[in-house]
């Protein structure tokens, strides 16, 4: 208990006293004989609430957006955000206040309320004030993202989405940041908006029941069978059994790399459910593995679809020791069939480490000649749907490969080939006019500091494109690391064309057109 002295009664009955305490400043207030005492900065935007309007049943009103406070207990009852409360006593005339904090799980737990109250309602504003009361607590701000993944893991129908695989690359940055709050909280805060954006008026759509012990064999036929009962029932039995993600690794790497797999999404996410396990430890398992296990299921096999069909066949020839190589030509510009034969041709005779180079460096060059009306036609074919996505995609899953095939060599071959799908699927969508050099970078550091505080100040609304930003930015860093010269200028030069060129987040006229494009067919 710390009692001090704040007023006393004759004055509090005259009028709402201010009490400092610095750095607090406190609000008296006397209603009915009892006083009471709040914090005096309105913990909505700051402003006095020894300004704000007190009436009889103990209900405090900020004048500035109305927001009502219970005295008694600092509660909010019309509004967000509660005011801390302090116990008074009245004594030989003079009123007293506690001014000793609440015991620090006391604290978590009334922040975490706040926190998912600012969660289910996307309030981004909120999401940092709650954030920020945590560091300011000394607990540990990072607490607010393990919790935004348990809120929102059984929102996701299809599993896994972007803002977990973002999560991890927002904690890199935080703990990059750490000295720095507001840099560190913009990081934690982006990563709790995008979850909460994803899972926004979601119902839940709850996981199977625990099922039969894990088998990395059965786990894969169940993801190949779209059998979601039998591969999440078996995760969460696994859980069970006291089995981690190290002892699943390798199952999830190989059925997100069995197919071409949802544009990369699926081994990305298998590499980022990895650094996010590293970052929060094993207590996030039972949220992002069932998730994760959703997302492989229901993922879209697109060496299914014609455009990639020869995706199976070349993984086949790859191995077979008396194949008839092909010519190998150039790989820019090469189609989807030209860059396949690529890598057959150059497997066979190169070290793997020089053919993923070689393939990096084409999509970096790919990433740095986007070409950028692709962002504003109207009327095209669904077909013909590109956008920078598509060739930052290129890089973030390269990076995947690189990191995830080190670790299980044995799937090096199918992801070499599926970056030449990428290689292929964008070749129509090239600027070849592009003056290359306007955009190589002179100072590797310089431009990473640049590149991060424009990330932090990114003013785009829809969570997705800030995400793809830093995760581009992340893996470009990443793989600098380990790239040629020659390649590490392009993946320079191409993550600078990216963020320094306008992204169009939304097609309203494009969607109108091709829904009637769709719809009519049936009728004129
Ligand atoms: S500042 Fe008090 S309600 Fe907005």
């Amino acid at each position: 208990m710390t009692w001090v002295k704040a007023t006393t009664v004759e004055e509090l009955q005259n009028c709402p006293q201010l009490f400092r305490a610095s750095p607090k400043q406190i609000a008296l207030f006397q209603v009915d004989g009892r006083s009471f005492a709040v914090d005096n900065r309105c913990p909505h935007e700051g402003y006095p609430l020894i300004e704000g309007s007190v009436d009889e049943a103990c209900l405090l009103t900020c004048n500035w957006h109305n927001w009502k406070f219970r005295l008694e207990d600092g509660q909010c009852v019309l509004g967000g955000d509660h005011v801390r409360s302090y116990p008074t006593r009245e004594e030989n005339g003079e009123v007293w206040i506690d001014l000793s904090d609440p015991p620090a799980d006391e604290l978590l737990e009334k922040t975490l309320v706040g926190l998912k109250v600012a969660f289910d309602e996307r309030d981004f504003g909120r999401i940092c004030r709650e954030i920020t009361r945590l560091h300011y607590y000394q607990l540990d701000p990072e607490v607010a993202v393990w919790k935004a993944i348990e809120w929102s893991h059984d929102r996701w129908e299809f599993g896994t989405t972007h803002a977990y695989a973002a999560a991890a690359d927002w904690l890199t940055l935080a703990r990059e940041q750490h000295e720095i709050w507001d840099r560190r909280l913009v990081c934690l805060a982006e990563t709790v908006d995008h979850m909460a954006f994803d899972a926004l008026r979601r119902p839940q759509f709850p996981y199977a029941a625990v099922g039969d012990e894990f088998d990395a064999a059965a786990f894969t036929e169940a993801i190949e069978a779209e059998d979601r009962e039998t591969a999440e029932g078996m995760v969460l039995r696994a859980m069970g059994d006291g089995l981690h993600w190290p002892e699943l690794e390798p199952a999830f790497t190989k059925s997100a790399l069995a197919h071409y797999n949802d544009f990369g999404h699926s081994l990305i996410y298998v590499l980022k459910t990895r650094q996010l396990l590293e970052q929060g430890g094993a207590k996030l398992e039972p949220f992002l593995l069932p998730a994760l296990a959703r997302h492989l299921i229901y993922t879209t096999r697109e060496d299914l679809i014609p455009e990639f069909q020869e995706y199976g066949a070349a993984l086949a020839q790859i191995d077979e020791p008396n194949k008839e190589l092909p010519e190998s030509g150039e790989l820019f510009g090469a189609s989807v069939r030209q860059a396949l034969e690529w890598v057959i041709v150059h497997r066979a005779s190169e070290p793997v480490e020089a053919v993923y180079d070689q393939l990096l460096c084409c999509l970096a060059r790919n990433l740095l000649h986007y070409n950028l009306e692709c962002e504003f036609v109207v009327e095209q074919p669904v077909s013909r749907n590109k956008s920078w996505l598509h060739f930052t995609h290129g890089i973030t899953f390269a990076n995947a490969v690189r990191e995830m095939c080190n670790t299980y060599p044995e799937y090096w071959n199918a992801g070499l080939l599926q970056m030449a799908c990428f290689i292929g699927r964008n070749r129509g969508y090239l600027d070849e006019a592009i003056n290359e050099s306007e955009w190589f970078v002179a100072d590797d550091d310089e431009f990473f500091g640049e590149a991060f505080d424009r990330i932090l100040d990114h003013g785009l609304r829809d969570p997705i494109f800030s995400a793809h930003l830093l995760k581009t930015t992340i893996a470009v860093r990443d793989e600098c690391a380990h790239a040629s010269d020659d390649c590490g200028k392009y993946l320079l030069a191409g993550l600078n064309r990216f963020l320094h060129s306008p992204i169009k987040q939304k097609h309203t006229r494009r969607l109108a057109h091709q829904a009637i494009a769709l719809v009519k067919r049936d009728f004129d």
